[in-house]
């Protein structure tokens, strides 16, 4: 049997609780993924593939996932002329992948809209990026304007072009929630179980906190992925998860 075959089919029923982990495998290599998704097991339904690992071998996992029934978060914060976005979503909608975020441009948002007609495929925005304070935005070229009054602007233009959720920050979470309203998803990342290492992230909340401050899944890397027991600290956050 070959590596890519001994992955465990775990299909997961909709509305499943642990579906609201997405755990992110931040990791250089397809092989050190695939030990920890095995290493996981059924604790672990959804995960998320940014820049590291996409660029080694990640898409190509990524149809190994789903084929093992897990659902993919593709986060390659897509931004480029209309039609390039349009046919890269199309791709990403036939590879099977559950979420993909573009940053939160309207006529990068309408691309992808457009490129994921007719496909399971939900868009998720990226309203400004949480390394960027206000000054970084003066330093890029905008006007002066506070990054949180950026990011309400994006996400009422999201919501206004029928985006499917919006990727932010614990803290914004209520504030998006007010703007985009229910039906969206809201996706957060900076999160960290009671007495975890925040690392790098500035704000962050536990599980627990993410989910009462509304958001609908909540993505999660470090705490997992370098965990002596990463499937005991997953299954420890959908604990939480389920608490809330
Ligand atoms: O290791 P940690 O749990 O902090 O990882 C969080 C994940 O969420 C990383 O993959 C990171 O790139 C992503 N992310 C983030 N903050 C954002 C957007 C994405 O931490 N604003």
């Amino acid at each position: 049997m070959s590596a890519a075959m001994s992955l465990p089919t775990n299909p997961v029923p909709a509305g499943d609780i642990r579906d609201r982990l997405i755990i992110g495998l931040d990791v250089p290599s397809v092989d050190e993924a695939r030990a920890l998704v095995q290493r996981i097991g059924d604790a672990g339904t959804f995960y998320k593939i940014g820049y590291q690992l996409a660029y080694a071998g990640g898409l190509e996992f990524a149809r190994e996932l789903i084929d093992a029934g897990k659902k993919v978060f593709l986060d390659l914060k897509l931004h480029d002329i209309g039609n390039t976005v349009e046919e890269g979503v199309r791709s990403v909608a036939r590879l099977g992948a559950t979420f993909l975020t573009v940053h939160a441009y309207p006529q990068t948002m309408r691309a992808a809209m457009a490129g994921k007609a007719g496909s399971s495929l939900k868009i998720l925005a990226v309203t400004v990026l949480t390394s960027y304070d206000d000054a970084d935005l003066v330093e890029a070229g905008y006007a002066p304007v506070p990054a949180a009054e950026l990011v309400a602007r994006r996400a009422g233009q999201a919501r206004d072009l029928g985006v499917d959720g919006i990727v932010c920050a614990a803290p914004e979470a209520a504030r998006v929630r007010s703007i985009v309203g229910s039906d969206r998803l809201i996706v957060t990342p900076g999160i960290r179980p009671a007495g975890a290492d925040a690392g790098d992230q500035k704000r962050i909340v536990t599980p627990a906190e993410g989910i009462r401050l509304g958001a609908n899944h909540l993505v999660v890397a470090r705490p997992i992925v370098k965990a002596a027991d990463p499937r005991a600290a997953a299954e420890a956050i959908v604990r939480d998860i389920a608490a809330a």
